[in-house]
């Protein structure tokens, strides 16, 4: 991964050399993680070629910053040095901004916001199963991005898995990341994997998380956040599982308010097609169930049965949110904890304020599918 380091300076205006220049377009950035001062970005070319990055405070051209780096088709960094709940614009160029005349491409502009201090209220999104069903994601992805009953911006989005409907060709791109590029350029994606990604290359390829990238853990605001792949083995003997009990038992993990879990398998399930092969992951009810438990796990986000289901056992409260724009799956059986159950598309939304948490699951025309609040213990 590059590093770089922005000092926004009134008047900074900082230009390495990239070496060779071509007009190659550039596609899309991802902006993935942030934090109060840094952000990592992740950006690709259709050819291996150098690139260029300006970036400001949004509203003050005096603070304009570019750096350049080496050709390549994959561009991965991270701006560190940034500033608390601030708007920043950032450009990326094939060449050097300073000469238009050898890039008749236009240079598109894009905006995010690095979130508040740990102690300041925040928000995120989660949905999950869109199946590559573009015009029903772009619709939430739209909808996720208004402000809430709080008026409250999201700083992120969880997606729970099966983004895609064949994760093994390019269709991660054309599934998820083109058509969320008004979205995925200013608001990081933390993305959990499916059965439907199928472990596939272009998952790692285009999301740049912590250690093994496909089970990852980061602290957002006074939250401390864990996503699994369920589709790799997790149950006691294997290497995520302690990975996981590490986690959870970790410093940063206790010192949070909230400890929010994301996978794709949910332990509970009562909507399927066809009804009577799945009623919830057995290995997630003898495994990750019992360590949620003991660990003080607050939220569960899972996906992978088509629509919205929440319940809660033991104090952890568990929310199956896989109405992201796959086929709708219809009710089959019960759970006696699980309080709520509607087969629709849909996107979550949760706001939290202290030990405080509101979370509302909202429709595609907007109607409220199910709202709760909770205090954290
Ligand atoms: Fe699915």
């Amino acid at each position: 991964m590059q590093c770089a380091r922005f000092i926004l300076l009134p008047l900074a205006f900082l230009v390495v050399s990239c070496g060779e220049e071509t007009n190659t377009p550039y596609e899309i950035p991802l902006l993935q993680m942030t934090t109060p001062t840094s952000a990592t970005l992740v950006w690709e070319t259709e050819r291996k070629e150098p690139a260029c990055l300006t970036l400001e405070l949004e509203g003050q051209p005096a603070t304009r910053e570019t750096t350049c780096y080496p050709s390549d088709t994959l561009h991965e960094l991270v701006l560190t040095g940034l500033q608390p709940a601030t708007h920043y614009r950032y450009e990326i160029a094939g060449v050097k901004p300073d000469k238009t005349e050898e890039n008749p491409l236009p240079v598109t502009s894009h905006t995010f916001r690095t979130p508040d201090e740990a102690t300041k209220p925040f928000a995120f999104g989660v949905m999950g199963d869109s199946h590559g069903k573009v015009d029903v994601l772009v619709q939430l992805l739209t909808a996720a991005t208004l402000p809430g009953p709080r008026r409250m911006p999201i700083d992120f989005l969880l997606h729970v898995g099966d983004a895609v409907e064949d994760g093994g060709h390019a269709t991660y791109f054309t599934d998820l990341i083109e058509p969320g590029r008004a979205v995925f350029d200013g608001l990081p994606l933390y993305a959990a994997m499916g059965n439907h990604e199928e472990d596939s290359d272009w998952f790692y390829h285009y999301h740049a998380y912590p250690g093994r990238e496909d089970y990852y853990a980061f602290t957002h605001g006074n939250t401390f956040f864990v996503v699994l792949n369920t589709n790799k083995d997790y149950t006691s003997s294997s290497k995520q599982y302690h990975w996981l009990v590490q986690r959870l038992a970790s410093p940063e993990a206790a010192r949070a308010t909230w400890r929010v879990v994301s996978f794709h398998h949910p332990p509970y399930g009562q909507g399927w097609g066809p009804c009577g092969d799945f009623t919830g992951d057995a290995d997630a009810q003898e495994y990750l169930v019992p360590l949620f438990e003991r660990q003080r796990v607050d939220l569960v986000f899972n996906g992978h049965v088509h629509g919205y289901e929440r319940g809660s056992r033991q104090g952890v409260t568990y929310v199956t949110t896989g109405g992201g724009g796959g086929g709708l799956d219809h009710h089959c059986q019960s759970w006696d904890h699980i309080a709520v159950a509607k087969y629709a598309h849909h996107h979550v939304r949760v706001e939290i304020d202290g030990e405080r948490l509101w979370l509302r699951a909202v429709g595609l025309d907007g109607q409220l599918l199910d709202q709760l609040q909770l205090r954290a213990h």
